[in-house]
Protein backbone atom coordinates (compact mmCIF):
# COMPACT_ATOMS: atom_id res chain seq x y z
CA UNK A 1 0.00 0.00 0.00
CA UNK A 2 2.60 2.66 0.76
CA UNK A 3 4.91 1.50 -2.26
CA UNK A 4 1.30 2.70 -4.01
CA UNK A 5 1.14 5.45 -2.66
CA UNK A 6 4.93 6.24 -3.53
CA UNK A 7 4.33 5.35 -6.82
CA UNK A 8 1.49 7.15 -6.98
CA UNK A 9 2.98 10.12 -5.44
CA UNK A 10 6.44 10.02 -7.85
CA UNK A 11 3.88 9.70 -11.41
CA UNK A 12 1.89 13.02 -10.20
CA UNK A 13 5.21 14.68 -9.31
CA UNK A 14 6.73 12.73 -12.98
CA UNK A 15 3.23 14.25 -15.09
CA UNK A 16 4.00 17.87 -13.63
CA UNK A 17 7.41 17.92 -14.35
CA UNK A 18 7.07 16.83 -17.66
CA UNK A 19 4.54 19.02 -18.74
CA UNK A 20 6.57 21.79 -16.81
CA UNK A 21 9.37 20.77 -19.01
CA UNK A 22 7.12 21.35 -22.29
CA UNK A 23 8.71 24.30 -23.90
CA UNK A 24 8.47 26.19 -27.37
CA UNK A 25 11.18 27.96 -28.55
CA UNK A 26 11.29 30.09 -31.68
CA UNK A 27 14.09 32.49 -32.97
CA UNK A 28 12.74 35.19 -35.80
CA UNK A 29 15.98 36.33 -36.58
CA UNK A 30 17.24 32.58 -37.46
CA UNK A 31 16.06 31.89 -40.75
CA UNK A 32 16.26 28.48 -42.79
CA UNK A 33 15.60 30.23 -45.48
CA UNK A 34 12.19 31.33 -47.81
CA UNK A 35 10.43 28.23 -48.76
CA UNK A 36 9.87 28.05 -52.82
CA UNK A 37 6.08 27.71 -53.11
CA UNK A 38 6.91 25.28 -56.07
CA UNK A 39 7.72 22.22 -52.22
CA UNK A 40 3.83 21.98 -52.61
CA UNK A 41 3.60 19.98 -55.70
CA UNK A 42 2.16 16.65 -57.10
CA UNK A 43 2.92 13.57 -58.90
CA UNK A 44 0.66 11.34 -61.44
CA UNK A 45 1.59 8.75 -63.68
CA UNK A 46 0.44 6.56 -65.65
CA UNK A 47 0.26 3.56 -63.24
CA UNK A 48 -2.72 1.89 -62.03
CA UNK A 49 -5.68 3.62 -61.91
CA UNK A 50 -3.75 7.53 -61.40
CA UNK A 51 -4.75 8.63 -64.90
CA UNK A 52 -6.34 6.16 -66.57
CA UNK A 53 -9.31 5.53 -64.28
CA UNK A 54 -8.90 7.92 -61.86
CA UNK A 55 -8.07 11.65 -63.52
CA UNK A 56 -9.30 10.50 -66.47
CA UNK A 57 -12.38 8.75 -67.38
CA UNK A 58 -14.31 9.37 -70.55
CA UNK A 59 -17.81 7.85 -70.70
CA UNK A 60 -18.22 8.49 -66.94
CA UNK A 61 -21.65 10.40 -65.72
CA UNK A 62 -18.89 12.27 -63.17
CA UNK A 63 -17.07 13.69 -66.37
CA UNK A 64 -16.57 16.51 -68.28
CA UNK A 65 -16.45 16.65 -72.00
CA UNK A 66 -13.02 16.51 -72.07
CA UNK A 67 -13.15 13.13 -69.86
CA UNK A 68 -11.70 14.83 -66.56
CA UNK A 69 -13.37 13.18 -63.60
CA UNK A 70 -14.72 16.62 -62.21
CA UNK A 71 -15.32 15.31 -58.73
CA UNK A 72 -11.83 13.98 -58.71
CA UNK A 73 -10.91 17.56 -60.39
CA UNK A 74 -12.67 19.24 -57.63
CA UNK A 75 -10.35 17.93 -55.01
CA UNK A 76 -7.17 18.02 -56.86
CA UNK A 77 -8.11 21.93 -57.25
CA UNK A 78 -8.81 21.84 -53.52
CA UNK A 79 -5.79 19.96 -52.64
CA UNK A 80 -4.18 23.25 -54.59
CA UNK A 81 -0.69 21.68 -55.60
CA UNK A 82 1.94 24.09 -57.20
CA UNK A 83 3.36 22.01 -59.55
CA UNK A 84 2.12 18.80 -60.73
CA UNK A 85 5.10 16.41 -62.39
CA UNK A 86 4.16 14.01 -65.37
CA UNK A 87 4.29 11.61 -67.07
CA UNK A 88 6.55 9.31 -64.42
CA UNK A 89 8.16 7.95 -62.46
CA UNK A 90 9.59 4.46 -63.10
CA UNK A 91 7.42 4.53 -66.56
CA UNK A 92 8.88 7.43 -68.23
CA UNK A 93 11.56 4.78 -69.38
CA UNK A 94 9.47 3.55 -72.00
CA UNK A 95 7.09 6.80 -72.55
CA UNK A 96 7.01 8.83 -76.03
CA UNK A 97 5.46 11.71 -75.78
CA UNK A 98 3.78 11.39 -79.68
CA UNK A 99 2.22 8.61 -78.51
CA UNK A 100 -0.08 10.75 -76.47
CA UNK A 101 -0.89 13.61 -79.02
CA UNK A 102 -3.15 14.16 -81.38
CA UNK A 103 -6.59 12.88 -82.55
CA UNK A 104 -7.51 10.49 -79.73
CA UNK A 105 -8.97 8.03 -82.38
CA UNK A 106 -5.05 7.80 -83.38
CA UNK A 107 -3.56 7.55 -80.35
CA UNK A 108 -1.70 4.94 -79.41
CA UNK A 109 -3.01 2.68 -76.53
CA UNK A 110 0.13 0.51 -75.51
CA UNK A 111 0.88 -2.18 -72.73
CA UNK A 112 2.23 -0.59 -69.52
CA UNK A 113 5.86 -2.37 -69.73
CA UNK A 114 6.63 -1.46 -66.08
CA UNK A 115 3.08 -1.41 -63.97
CA UNK A 116 1.03 -3.46 -66.09
CA UNK A 117 -2.23 -2.87 -68.14
CA UNK A 118 -3.13 -1.00 -71.04
CA UNK A 119 -2.51 2.75 -71.34
CA UNK A 120 -4.95 4.51 -73.49
CA UNK A 121 -2.98 7.69 -73.66
CA UNK A 122 -6.17 9.85 -74.36
CA UNK A 123 -4.80 11.71 -71.50
CA UNK A 124 -0.90 13.24 -73.16
CA UNK A 125 0.87 16.16 -73.16
CA UNK A 126 -2.29 18.49 -74.13
CA UNK A 127 -4.53 17.32 -71.48
CA UNK A 128 -1.59 17.24 -68.66
CA UNK A 129 -1.41 21.28 -69.49
CA UNK A 130 -5.23 21.67 -69.64
CA UNK A 131 -5.43 19.91 -65.98
CA UNK A 132 -2.24 22.39 -64.84
CA UNK A 133 -3.86 25.07 -65.92
CA UNK A 134 -7.27 24.37 -63.94
CA UNK A 135 -5.25 23.45 -61.35
CA UNK A 136 -3.20 26.32 -61.80
CA UNK A 137 -0.28 24.02 -60.92
CA UNK A 138 3.18 24.61 -63.02
CA UNK A 139 3.82 21.40 -65.22
CA UNK A 140 6.84 19.64 -64.87
CA UNK A 141 7.60 16.97 -67.78
CA UNK A 142 10.42 14.19 -67.62
CA UNK A 143 11.63 13.03 -70.76
CA UNK A 144 12.54 9.52 -71.17
CA UNK A 145 16.69 9.14 -71.12
CA UNK A 146 16.27 5.39 -71.97
CA UNK A 147 14.66 4.24 -74.67
CA UNK A 148 14.13 7.68 -76.09
CA UNK A 149 16.45 9.85 -77.84
CA UNK A 150 17.81 13.52 -76.88
CA UNK A 151 16.67 14.91 -80.19
CA UNK A 152 12.78 13.68 -79.08
CA UNK A 153 13.01 15.42 -76.16
CA UNK A 154 13.95 18.27 -77.82
CA UNK A 155 11.01 17.89 -80.15
CA UNK A 156 9.12 17.79 -77.00
CA UNK A 157 10.60 21.41 -75.97
CA UNK A 158 9.58 22.68 -79.18
CA UNK A 159 6.32 21.50 -79.03
CA UNK A 160 5.71 22.58 -75.91
CA UNK A 161 7.14 25.88 -76.39
CA UNK A 162 8.14 27.04 -80.04
CA UNK A 163 6.88 30.26 -80.80
CA UNK A 164 8.10 30.36 -84.50
CA UNK A 165 7.29 28.70 -87.85
CA UNK A 166 9.00 25.12 -87.49
CA UNK A 167 7.40 21.88 -87.67
CA UNK A 168 6.88 20.86 -84.00
CA UNK A 169 5.19 24.72 -82.78
CA UNK A 170 3.01 24.08 -85.81
CA UNK A 171 1.76 20.63 -84.86
CA UNK A 172 0.70 22.02 -81.06
CA UNK A 173 -0.88 24.58 -83.10
CA UNK A 174 -2.79 22.13 -85.49
CA UNK A 175 -3.72 19.90 -82.73
CA UNK A 176 -5.42 23.38 -80.90
CA UNK A 177 -3.16 24.94 -79.09
CA UNK A 178 -2.34 28.14 -80.28
CA UNK A 179 -0.20 29.61 -77.35
CA UNK A 180 2.63 28.23 -76.98
CA UNK A 181 2.46 26.26 -72.79
CA UNK A 182 5.52 27.44 -71.33
CA UNK A 183 6.94 24.46 -69.88
CA UNK A 184 9.79 25.57 -67.88
CA UNK A 185 10.93 22.35 -65.47
CA UNK A 186 12.14 19.59 -67.38
CA UNK A 187 13.44 16.42 -65.65
CA UNK A 188 16.09 14.21 -67.37
CA UNK A 189 15.02 10.76 -66.72
CA UNK A 190 13.74 9.29 -63.15
CA UNK A 191 15.97 6.81 -60.71
CA UNK A 192 17.84 6.09 -63.97
CA UNK A 193 20.34 4.31 -61.66
CA UNK A 194 17.66 1.96 -60.26
CA UNK A 195 19.27 -1.77 -61.96
CA UNK A 196 16.04 -3.48 -61.94
CA UNK A 197 14.13 -0.79 -63.91
CA UNK A 198 14.10 -0.82 -67.54
CA UNK A 199 16.69 2.17 -68.20
CA UNK A 200 20.41 1.96 -69.67
CA UNK A 201 22.08 4.03 -66.98
CA UNK A 202 23.43 2.53 -64.09
CA UNK A 203 26.50 3.43 -64.50
CA UNK A 204 26.46 7.48 -63.37
CA UNK A 205 29.23 8.38 -66.24
CA UNK A 206 27.33 6.87 -69.10
CA UNK A 207 24.31 8.84 -67.64
CA UNK A 208 26.38 12.07 -67.66
CA UNK A 209 27.38 11.15 -71.45
CA UNK A 210 24.43 10.79 -72.59
CA UNK A 211 22.39 13.35 -70.62
CA UNK A 212 25.30 16.48 -71.54
CA UNK A 213 23.36 15.34 -75.37
CA UNK A 214 19.87 15.68 -74.30
CA UNK A 215 21.03 19.39 -72.01
CA UNK A 216 22.48 20.33 -75.53
CA UNK A 217 19.67 19.71 -77.37
CA UNK A 218 16.74 21.03 -74.86
CA UNK A 219 18.20 23.97 -74.19
CA UNK A 220 19.39 24.89 -77.74
CA UNK A 221 15.62 24.39 -78.95
CA UNK A 222 14.66 26.65 -75.71
CA UNK A 223 17.29 28.53 -73.46
CA UNK A 224 15.06 29.48 -71.00
CA UNK A 225 13.77 26.19 -69.46
CA UNK A 226 15.03 24.44 -66.40
CA UNK A 227 16.65 21.31 -65.84
CA UNK A 228 16.43 18.87 -62.97
CA UNK A 229 19.22 16.25 -63.15
CA UNK A 230 18.88 12.49 -61.64
CA UNK A 231 20.22 12.06 -58.13
CA UNK A 232 20.57 8.70 -56.35
CA UNK A 233 19.40 9.86 -52.90
CA UNK A 234 22.60 8.62 -50.41
CA UNK A 235 24.63 7.77 -53.54
CA UNK A 236 27.41 10.08 -53.01
CA UNK A 237 29.23 8.73 -56.34
CA UNK A 238 26.42 8.78 -58.21
CA UNK A 239 25.91 12.70 -57.42
CA UNK A 240 28.96 13.69 -57.47
CA UNK A 241 29.71 11.75 -61.19
CA UNK A 242 26.33 13.64 -62.38
CA UNK A 243 26.74 17.15 -60.81
CA UNK A 244 30.80 17.05 -61.34
CA UNK A 245 29.67 16.15 -65.15
CA UNK A 246 26.98 18.45 -65.73
CA UNK A 247 26.51 20.69 -62.46
CA UNK A 248 27.17 24.08 -64.25
CA UNK A 249 23.93 23.32 -66.64
CA UNK A 250 21.06 21.97 -64.20
CA UNK A 251 19.34 23.94 -61.86
CA UNK A 252 18.37 20.61 -59.58
CA UNK A 253 19.03 17.07 -58.51
CA UNK A 254 16.41 15.14 -57.91
CA UNK A 255 15.84 12.95 -54.61
CA UNK A 256 13.31 10.27 -54.19
CA UNK A 257 12.48 9.16 -50.69
CA UNK A 258 9.40 7.17 -49.36
CA UNK A 259 8.81 6.20 -45.42
CA UNK A 260 6.53 3.07 -44.05
CA UNK A 261 5.94 1.61 -41.11
CA UNK A 262 7.82 -1.24 -39.36
CA UNK A 263 5.85 -4.16 -38.15
CA UNK A 264 4.72 -3.35 -34.39
CA UNK A 265 6.65 -0.24 -33.90
CA UNK A 266 4.05 2.63 -34.83
CA UNK A 267 6.99 5.42 -34.22
CA UNK A 268 8.64 3.76 -36.18
CA UNK A 269 7.39 6.32 -39.62
CA UNK A 270 8.14 9.46 -37.64
CA UNK A 271 11.75 7.96 -37.03
CA UNK A 272 12.62 7.32 -40.97
CA UNK A 273 11.23 10.95 -41.51
CA UNK A 274 14.11 11.65 -38.92
CA UNK A 275 16.45 9.58 -41.20
CA UNK A 276 15.19 11.65 -44.25
CA UNK A 277 15.88 14.90 -42.73
CA UNK A 278 19.68 14.10 -41.90
CA UNK A 279 19.94 12.91 -45.52
CA UNK A 280 18.35 16.11 -47.07
CA UNK A 281 20.64 18.43 -44.12
CA UNK A 282 23.76 16.18 -45.96
CA UNK A 283 22.91 16.45 -49.70
CA UNK A 284 22.39 20.08 -48.98
CA UNK A 285 26.05 20.32 -47.54
CA UNK A 286 27.40 18.06 -49.82
CA UNK A 287 26.21 20.53 -52.61
CA UNK A 288 26.79 23.84 -51.17
CA UNK A 289 30.69 23.08 -50.48
CA UNK A 290 30.87 21.37 -53.91
CA UNK A 291 29.29 23.22 -56.11
CA UNK A 292 29.71 27.22 -56.04
CA UNK A 293 26.62 29.15 -56.30
CA UNK A 294 27.90 31.09 -59.71
CA UNK A 295 29.02 29.53 -62.81
CA UNK A 296 32.45 30.68 -64.17
CA UNK A 297 34.25 29.46 -67.50
CA UNK A 298 31.43 28.32 -69.62
CA UNK A 299 31.87 27.99 -73.26
CA UNK A 300 29.59 30.57 -75.26
CA UNK A 301 29.88 27.90 -77.76
CA UNK A 302 27.64 26.14 -76.44
CA UNK A 303 25.25 28.94 -77.52
CA UNK A 304 23.00 28.99 -74.46
CA UNK A 305 22.92 29.86 -71.08
CA UNK A 306 24.73 28.20 -68.04
CA UNK A 307 22.58 27.30 -64.29
CA UNK A 308 22.11 31.29 -62.94
CA UNK A 309 21.01 30.30 -59.56
CA UNK A 310 22.71 27.57 -56.69
CA UNK A 311 21.63 24.17 -57.23
CA UNK A 312 19.03 22.71 -55.13
CA UNK A 313 17.29 19.90 -54.67
CA UNK A 314 13.71 18.61 -56.42
CA UNK A 315 12.41 16.44 -53.96
CA UNK A 316 10.15 15.32 -56.65
CA UNK A 317 8.84 12.03 -55.02
CA UNK A 318 8.23 11.90 -51.41
CA UNK A 319 5.62 10.16 -49.76
CA UNK A 320 4.44 6.62 -47.68
CA UNK A 321 4.21 3.48 -49.33
CA UNK A 322 3.53 0.78 -47.31
CA UNK A 323 3.14 -1.62 -49.36
CA UNK A 324 -0.24 -2.96 -48.38
CA UNK A 325 -1.17 -4.87 -52.14
CA UNK A 326 1.19 -7.37 -53.44
CA UNK A 327 3.40 -7.00 -55.78
CA UNK A 328 3.98 -3.02 -55.53
CA UNK A 329 1.31 -2.06 -52.87
CA UNK A 330 0.73 1.16 -54.31
CA UNK A 331 -2.89 1.53 -53.52
CA UNK A 332 -2.30 2.60 -49.83
CA UNK A 333 -5.52 3.15 -47.52
CA UNK A 334 -3.96 6.06 -45.13
CA UNK A 335 -4.67 6.07 -41.62
CA UNK A 336 -4.43 9.02 -39.40
CA UNK A 337 -1.24 8.22 -38.31
CA UNK A 338 -0.31 8.36 -41.71
CA UNK A 339 -1.36 12.00 -41.67
CA UNK A 340 0.62 12.97 -38.71
CA UNK A 341 3.42 11.18 -40.59
CA UNK A 342 2.77 13.89 -43.72
CA UNK A 343 2.77 16.81 -41.64
CA UNK A 344 5.69 16.02 -39.86
CA UNK A 345 7.65 15.07 -43.44
CA UNK A 346 5.92 18.63 -44.33
CA UNK A 347 7.78 20.08 -41.76
CA UNK A 348 10.74 18.78 -42.76
CA UNK A 349 10.42 20.47 -45.88
CA UNK A 350 9.97 23.44 -44.65
CA UNK A 351 13.08 23.42 -42.12
CA UNK A 352 14.76 22.20 -45.42
CA UNK A 353 13.85 25.44 -47.42
CA UNK A 354 17.48 26.41 -48.26
CA UNK A 355 18.01 23.72 -49.65
CA UNK A 356 15.16 21.69 -51.82
CA UNK A 357 13.55 24.26 -54.25
CA UNK A 358 10.48 21.55 -55.56
CA UNK A 359 8.79 19.06 -54.24
CA UNK A 360 6.16 16.80 -54.91
CA UNK A 361 3.95 14.06 -53.15
CA UNK A 362 4.21 10.80 -55.04
CA UNK A 363 1.35 10.46 -56.32
CA UNK A 364 -2.33 12.26 -56.52
CA UNK A 365 -5.27 10.23 -57.64
CA UNK A 366 -5.56 6.67 -56.62
CA UNK A 367 -2.06 5.12 -56.24
CA UNK A 368 -0.28 6.00 -52.93
CA UNK A 369 -2.88 9.22 -53.17
CA UNK A 370 -4.71 11.73 -51.11
CA UNK A 371 -7.51 11.32 -53.55
CA UNK A 372 -9.51 7.58 -53.95
CA UNK A 373 -11.83 6.94 -56.31
CA UNK A 374 -13.81 3.85 -57.96
CA UNK A 375 -16.59 4.77 -60.75
CA UNK A 376 -19.31 6.19 -58.35
CA UNK A 377 -17.16 8.95 -56.80
CA UNK A 378 -14.20 9.81 -54.72
CA UNK A 379 -12.81 10.93 -51.10
CA UNK A 380 -10.02 12.21 -49.37
CA UNK A 381 -7.80 10.27 -47.88
CA UNK A 382 -6.39 11.52 -44.11
CA UNK A 383 -2.93 12.66 -45.85
CA UNK A 384 -4.99 15.48 -47.89
CA UNK A 385 -5.85 17.56 -44.78
CA UNK A 386 -2.17 18.02 -44.02
CA UNK A 387 -0.93 18.23 -47.71
CA UNK A 388 -3.89 20.72 -48.40
CA UNK A 389 -3.16 23.23 -44.69
CA UNK A 390 0.67 23.59 -45.09
CA UNK A 391 0.28 24.68 -48.93
CA UNK A 392 -2.38 27.45 -47.58
CA UNK A 393 0.07 28.45 -44.59
CA UNK A 394 3.74 27.10 -44.97
CA UNK A 395 4.92 29.92 -46.98
CA UNK A 396 7.00 32.94 -46.28
CA UNK A 397 10.46 32.67 -44.79
CA UNK A 398 11.21 29.25 -42.33
CA UNK A 399 12.73 30.23 -38.87
CA UNK A 400 14.19 27.81 -36.11
CA UNK A 401 11.62 26.77 -33.62
CA UNK A 402 12.40 24.39 -31.14
CA UNK A 403 10.15 22.00 -28.74
CA UNK A 404 11.10 20.75 -25.87
CA UNK A 405 8.80 18.02 -24.76
CA UNK A 406 8.89 13.95 -24.00
CA UNK A 407 10.69 11.60 -26.34
CA UNK A 408 8.89 8.40 -27.52
CA UNK A 409 9.80 5.06 -28.30
CA UNK A 410 12.65 5.29 -31.45
CA UNK A 411 14.34 8.53 -29.53
CA UNK A 412 11.62 10.77 -31.57
CA UNK A 413 10.29 14.30 -30.01
CA UNK A 414 6.82 14.47 -29.00
CA UNK A 415 5.99 17.90 -30.40
CA UNK A 416 7.91 18.32 -33.90
CA UNK A 417 7.98 22.11 -35.05
CA UNK A 418 8.47 24.27 -37.75
CA UNK A 419 7.63 28.28 -38.06
CA UNK A 420 7.75 30.74 -40.50
CA UNK A 421 7.39 34.41 -40.53
CA UNK A 422 5.95 37.43 -42.98
CA UNK A 423 8.42 39.95 -42.01
CA UNK A 424 6.23 42.43 -44.51
CA UNK A 425 2.63 41.37 -43.06
CA UNK A 426 4.33 41.04 -39.53
CA UNK A 427 2.31 36.95 -39.27
CA UNK A 428 4.10 34.37 -37.58
CA UNK A 429 2.88 30.38 -38.42
CA UNK A 430 3.84 27.64 -36.12
CA UNK A 431 2.75 24.22 -37.68
CA UNK A 432 3.07 21.71 -34.71
CA UNK A 433 2.47 17.84 -34.64
CA UNK A 434 1.82 16.17 -31.26
CA UNK A 435 2.66 12.29 -32.25
CA UNK A 436 2.32 11.49 -28.37
CA UNK A 437 -0.72 9.82 -26.86
CA UNK A 438 -1.43 12.92 -24.26
CA UNK A 439 -2.06 16.66 -24.57
CA UNK A 440 0.98 18.62 -24.57
CA UNK A 441 0.93 22.60 -23.03
CA UNK A 442 3.97 24.51 -23.85
CA UNK A 443 4.63 27.88 -23.34
CA UNK A 444 6.13 29.71 -26.00
CA UNK A 445 9.17 31.78 -25.92
CA UNK A 446 9.72 33.80 -29.08
CA UNK A 447 13.32 35.54 -29.63
CA UNK A 448 13.50 38.53 -31.50
CA UNK A 449 10.29 39.32 -31.89
CA UNK A 450 7.02 40.21 -30.07
CA UNK A 451 3.46 38.63 -30.41
CA UNK A 452 0.74 41.14 -30.54
CA UNK A 453 -2.52 38.47 -30.55
CA UNK A 454 -2.74 34.87 -31.52
CA UNK A 455 -4.59 34.80 -34.53
CA UNK A 456 -6.16 31.87 -35.21
CA UNK A 457 -5.60 28.09 -33.97
CA UNK A 458 -6.61 25.31 -36.29
CA UNK A 459 -6.30 21.99 -35.26
CA UNK A 460 -6.73 18.40 -36.94
CA UNK A 461 -7.58 15.64 -35.16
CA UNK A 462 -9.65 12.22 -35.33
CA UNK A 463 -10.76 9.38 -32.88
CA UNK A 464 -7.99 7.36 -33.59
CA UNK A 465 -4.48 6.54 -35.10
CA UNK A 466 -5.67 3.86 -37.23
CA UNK A 467 -9.04 6.03 -38.78
CA UNK A 468 -9.47 6.19 -42.08
CA UNK A 469 -11.54 7.35 -45.27
CA UNK A 470 -12.74 4.65 -47.19
CA UNK A 471 -14.41 4.47 -51.06
CA UNK A 472 -16.68 1.99 -49.46
CA UNK A 473 -18.23 4.73 -46.75
CA UNK A 474 -17.57 7.62 -49.18
CA UNK A 475 -20.12 10.02 -47.09
CA UNK A 476 -17.73 9.54 -43.69
CA UNK A 477 -14.81 12.02 -43.07
CA UNK A 478 -12.78 10.75 -39.78
CA UNK A 479 -10.73 14.46 -40.07
CA UNK A 480 -12.06 16.79 -37.44
CA UNK A 481 -11.08 19.84 -38.60
CA UNK A 482 -11.43 22.73 -35.21
CA UNK A 483 -10.49 26.65 -36.01
CA UNK A 484 -10.37 29.32 -33.04
CA UNK A 485 -9.56 32.37 -33.21
CA UNK A 486 -9.04 35.17 -30.42
CA UNK A 487 -6.89 33.01 -27.94
CA UNK A 488 -5.80 34.68 -24.85
CA UNK A 489 -2.38 35.34 -25.35
CA UNK A 490 -0.67 34.65 -21.58
CA UNK A 491 -1.82 31.12 -21.96
CA UNK A 492 0.22 28.21 -22.78
CA UNK A 493 -0.19 26.55 -26.57
CA UNK A 494 -1.56 23.96 -26.31
CA UNK A 495 -1.80 20.64 -28.84
CA UNK A 496 -4.35 17.62 -28.60
CA UNK A 497 -3.12 14.08 -28.64
CA UNK A 498 -2.65 12.48 -31.51
CA UNK A 499 -3.52 16.35 -33.57
CA UNK A 500 -1.93 18.81 -36.10
CA UNK A 501 -2.07 22.15 -35.12
CA UNK A 502 -1.35 25.77 -36.84
CA UNK A 503 -0.88 29.08 -34.83
CA UNK A 504 -1.54 32.01 -36.56
CA UNK A 505 0.32 35.14 -34.17
CA UNK A 506 0.20 38.48 -35.38
CA UNK A 507 3.42 40.31 -35.02
CA UNK A 508 3.99 43.85 -33.26
O1 LIG B 1 5.75 6.50 -57.32
C1 LIG B 1 5.93 5.17 -57.67
C2 LIG B 1 7.33 4.88 -58.20
O2 LIG B 1 8.26 5.08 -57.19
C3 LIG B 1 7.84 5.75 -59.33
O3 LIG B 1 7.41 5.30 -60.56
C4 LIG B 1 9.32 5.62 -59.21
O4 LIG B 1 10.00 6.76 -59.66
C5 LIG B 1 9.55 5.38 -57.73
O5 LIG B 1 10.42 4.36 -57.48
Amino acid sequence: MKNLLVFVLLSLFHGALFSQQNQITIDADQSLGNINPLVYGQFIEYIGRCIDGGIYEENNPLSDDRGFRKDVLAKAKALNPTTLRFPGGTVVKTFHWEDGVGPKELRKAKKNLIWGGVDSYQFGTCEFIEYCRALQAEPCLVVNLSTGTAEEAANWVEYCNGTGNTYYANLRRAHGYAEPFQVKFWALGNEEGAEPDAGRHQDPNDYVKDVWHFIKLMKLTDPSIKLIANGEAMNEHWNKTVLDGIGNAVDYLSYHYYVNTTANQPYSIFEKIATAEKEIEHLGNFIRKNYSDTVQNWSEWYRFPHREEPIKLSFDEWGIWEKQDPPYGTTNVYTWRHALATASFLQVIQRKAKTIGIANWAQMVNILAPIMSDEDGSVKQTIFYPLQAYRQYGLGESIVAESHSPTLPGGIVALDLSATIDREKKLLTLFAVNRSLQEIQAPLTLNNAKIKEVKSKISYSSSSLEAKNTLAAKEVDVVQVAEQKNIQQNKPLTFASESITIYTFTLQ
